[in-house]
């Protein structure tokens, strides 16, 4: 069965590709390299003995979108996680984001009703939710009003999929992230932030290995143990193999209702300083970090209820953060031997 994965050379767009290799999906890649490089196909080949077809195309541009649908006739399911990210970039340039975002999911769903391809996964966010008012956060909960034109592209786009879905055929899962981190255990693939990150754990494995001078922590007077913010990060090979659990679910006709909607998160929030704490433990090294004034428009505290996903998904995280330092931090032991 052959699969268009939109965004494919990107960070969770890769891990998921190797996943979908792996259970016998056949793959195209469709991305524009904008924030990602084409290399990540040898290493995808590299882990996996399959090499993607990759085709540099941007989905905001309609007529691509088509020929692309075109050449593939036989594609029968999409994964559509190729976007602009940045929350503080989006806040500056608002109509990169809605233009992108946008664009290319409406052009998508206009060209997979073109070409009869009904099945879609959906990358969302667990930025949908906001500040929830109750934790663990199940997917019934309120939507808050976006802190920031990506997170509203993720809302937006939710909103633009489920009216579709009520005119046409098309079936979708929708997952919520929460913080991705980590990187697949050959350290072939990971995460590549251009420029300075804006991402914890990208931070801290930069810092340690000398590229940053020391790491900001956003504040600690926060309502939470030790002040600092609480997330859930989840190992980004946890969250690749839910994308494969949810394509099956819609193939296999499995899905309880044309829209569904999963958490994906470990069920546990760690502190940003026990974030710290876990990396030096599995690195042995010392983070420089100091505390500074808190980051306009994080949320304090949230965590998943994962309940449906491992009931319905059938699907559970299984990797600590433990395991997810480890692999972040043995990925950037591997881009500074590349360099040297
Ligand atoms: N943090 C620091 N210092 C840094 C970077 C982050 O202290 O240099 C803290 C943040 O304040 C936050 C935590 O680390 O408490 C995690 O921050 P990230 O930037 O790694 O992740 P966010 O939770 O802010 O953002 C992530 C995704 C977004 C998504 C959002 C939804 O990156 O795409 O979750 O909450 F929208």
């Amino acid at each position: 069965m052959k699969i268009l994965v939109t965004g494919g050379t990107g960070y969770i767009g890769a891990h998921t590709i190797v996943e979908l290799q792996q259970h016998g999906f056949e793959v195209v890649i469709a991305d524009n390299l904008s924030n990602s490089f084409a290399d990540v196909v040898d290493a995808i080949k590299e882990i996996t003995a399959i090499r993607p077809v990759f085709e540099q195309i941007d989905l905001a541009d309609a007529a691509q979108t088509k020929a692309l649908f075109a050449k593939h006739p036989d594609i029968v399911g999409v994964i559509h996680f190729a976007a602009f990210k940045a929350v503080g970039e989006s806040t500056k340039l608002p109509l990169k984001y809605y233009h992108n975002n946008l664009f290319s999911l409406v052009n998508l769903l206009n060209t997979m009703q073109e070409f009869d391809v009904n099945t879609l996964v959906f990358s969302s966010s667990c930025t949908v939710y906001g500040q929830p008012e109750t934790l663990p956060v199940d997917e019934k909960a309120a939507i808050q009003k976006a802190l920031s034109p990506y997170g509203n592209t993720k809302q937006i786009a939710e909103d633009i999929i489920s009216d579709t879905i009520k005119a046409s055929p098309l079936k979708a899962i929708m997952l919520r992230y929460f913080n991705p981190i980590g990187a697949h255990e050959s350290a072939l693939i990971g995460e590549l932030p251009i420029g300075i990150p804006n991402n914890l754990v990208p931070f801290i494995t930069q810092t340690t290995i000398g590229k940053r001078d020391c790491l900001q922590v956003f504040g600690n007077d926060y309502d939470t143990p030790d002040g600092t913010c609480i997330r859930d990060y989840i190992h980004v090979v946890d969250l690749a193999k839910a994308h494969v659990l949810a394509l099956s679910r819609l193939m296999e006709k499995k899905n309880d209702a044309p829209c569904e909607v999963f958490n994906l998160g470990t069920g546990t929030g760690y502190s940003v300083l026990e974030a710290i704490q876990a990396f030096e433990r599995v690195s042995g090294r010392k983070l420089n970090y100091k505390i500074v004034e808190r980051r306009a428009g994080d949320v304090e505290k949230i965590w998943a209820d994962t309940h449906l996903a491992n009931t319905v998904l059938g699907w559970k995280a299984e990797k600590g953060l433990d395991d997810m330092m480890r692999s972040a931090w043995n990925w950037e032991l591997k881009l500074s031997e590349k360099k040297n």
